[in-house]
């Protein structure tokens, strides 16, 4: 068991600090924001993440978990000080560091005992030297060890990846600081990898980076497949048995979004840039991306014969993956404007995410249910893969529409079934099945 204190309660410093104090270790989160810390005192968290509200609970009930929003308290007793602070892009790209920065210079005042000061925010490459010189400078001394832990979870199964993380990077400088964070992490039972600091701060980018290449390679294959009749979703399956590929991160879309790849991503072209060097691939990846989501508006004109408007249009997923009420970089800030510019009517509809994209989309219409916002419309394309979604009664859903045309920007459902049920549905990397004509 160990006292741990960690600095920021967004989404990976509440998800770190639950998870290693459900696992036995006294953990007290520490935020500035005092609404947040008062509600999270009763359990209720500001962000949308299955599981973590019961777990929060449950952690607070048997006396492991603390908040409050006094730093030299929650640091007090602490071995290890997690930083896990946002870093937000600057219009530049680069990460800004400002609060990193703010939180590094609060726990050199705070310091009096040795402590393992751990960055788990996405930082750039240096961030962790560069820490460590404020934290000496403010306590007047050099009893302590930074390290850098990056965290790899994903928003919407956040508790699962961090309970069964498949590695633990942790750069060090000492054996102390390697013995303490080594120690934090055997419950986990996971391959460690122990590395200098700059190197797992490299480590989180390059992963990041290279999962958002899969994304983008696997989307050009699937805009090839379109041109030349072959199927992407076969493809990927044919790609993925080779354990050397892999499965995962294969399905063809309208893209990635997100707070983690575009950002990181354009973090690491700018690493790449301060050190003199041109990072070709990752640019080619975001030029991808970033075109990608405008296919199924494409694919919308060509259903409707080259004009929508006047027509009604059923948005189905607003966030940018399932299981999770996060807007940033969704595709559907960029597809719905369109569709509103050219005189199209929009109506949207997402299990959780339309309070948050309300604040995203200028006029944005919403609707209670996936059966309201496809009745009378002239055509339904999905956004995000809810299973809400893939649960859905086509029949019906068919009946409701004033054209069967379906645009499904996450090939959500087999071109025979669609074939069958009488739909025009146009997908990625697949052929469009025009069993209806409008
Ligand atoms: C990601 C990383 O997976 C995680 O390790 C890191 O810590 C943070 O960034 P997250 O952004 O929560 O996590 O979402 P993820 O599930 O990885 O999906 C990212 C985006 O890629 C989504 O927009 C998703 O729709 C898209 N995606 C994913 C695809 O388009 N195709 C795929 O095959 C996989």
């Amino acid at each position: 068991m160990m006292n741990i204190c960690v600095i920021g309660t967004g989404y990976v410093g509440l998800v770190s600090g639950v998870c290693f104090s459900d696992i036995g270790n006294n953990v007290t989160c520490v935020d500035i924001d005092e609404n947040k810390i008062e509600n999270l005192k009763k359990g209720i968290i500001p962000i949308y993440e299955p599981g973590l509200d019961e777990l929060v609970l449950k952690n607070i009930e048997e006396n492991r978990l603390h908040f409050t929003t006094e730093l030299q308290t929650a640091m007090n007793d602490a071995e290890v000080v997690i930083i896990a602070v946002g870093t937000p892009p600057k219009e530049t790209g680069e990460a800004d560091l400002r609060f990193v920065e703010a939180v590094a210079r609060s726990i050199g005042k705070n310091l009096t005992d040795y402590k393992v000061i751990v960055t788990k925010s996405t930082v750039p490459v240096g961030t962790g030297k560069w820490i460590k010189g404020i934290i000496a400078e403010e306590a007047g001394h050099s009893n302590f060890d930074v390290a850098s832990n990056p965290e790899f979870l994903r928003e919407g199964s956040a508790i699962y990846d961090t309970m069964n993380m498949e590695r633990a990077v942790i750069g060090v400088e000492s054996d102390k600081a390697k013995d303490v964070l080594s120690n934090l992490h055997e419950p986990f039972q996971t391959n460690l990898v122990i590395a200098d600091i700059e190197t797992a701060e490299m480590i989180k980018y390059a992963a990041n980076a290279f999962l958002a290449t899969k994304i983008s390679f696997i989307n050009e294959i699937a805009n090839i497949c379109e041109l030349v009749g072959a199927d992407v979703t076969k493809v990927a399956e044919g790609m993925g048995h080779d354990n050397r590929i892999g499965k995962a991160f294969l399905s063809a879309g309208i893209g990635y979004g997100g707070s983690c790849f575009p950002k990181d991503t354009n973090a690491l072209i700018n690493i790449a840039e301060n050190a003199g060097y041109n990072l070709k691939i990752v640019k080619d990846v975001e030029n991808v991306n970033a075109q990608q989501r405008y296919r199924v508006y494409d694919k919308l004109v060509e259903a409707l014969n080259g004009d929508i408007s006047g027509k009604r249009i059923a948005i189905l997923g607003l966030a940018f993956k399932p299981n999770t009420d996060d807007m940033r970089a969704a595709p559907s800030i960029d597809i719905i404007p369109k569709l509103h510019s050219d005189g199209a009517e929009v109506l949207a509809y997402d299990p959780v995410a339309m309070k948050n994209a309300k604040k995203e989309i200028a006029g944005l219409q919403t609707v209670e249910s996936y059966e309201q916002a496809v009745q009378d419309a002239d055509a339904v394309i999905i956004l995000t893969d809810w299973n809400e979604f893939k649960e859905m009664d086509l029949q019906d859903l068919k009946s409701k529409l004033r054209h069967p045309v379906m645009i499904d920007g996450r090939n959500m459902f087999p071109l025979e079934q669609m074939e069958n049920l009488g739909f025009y549905y146009a997908s990625i990397g697949r052929k469009t099945v025009k069993a209806a004509q409008i």
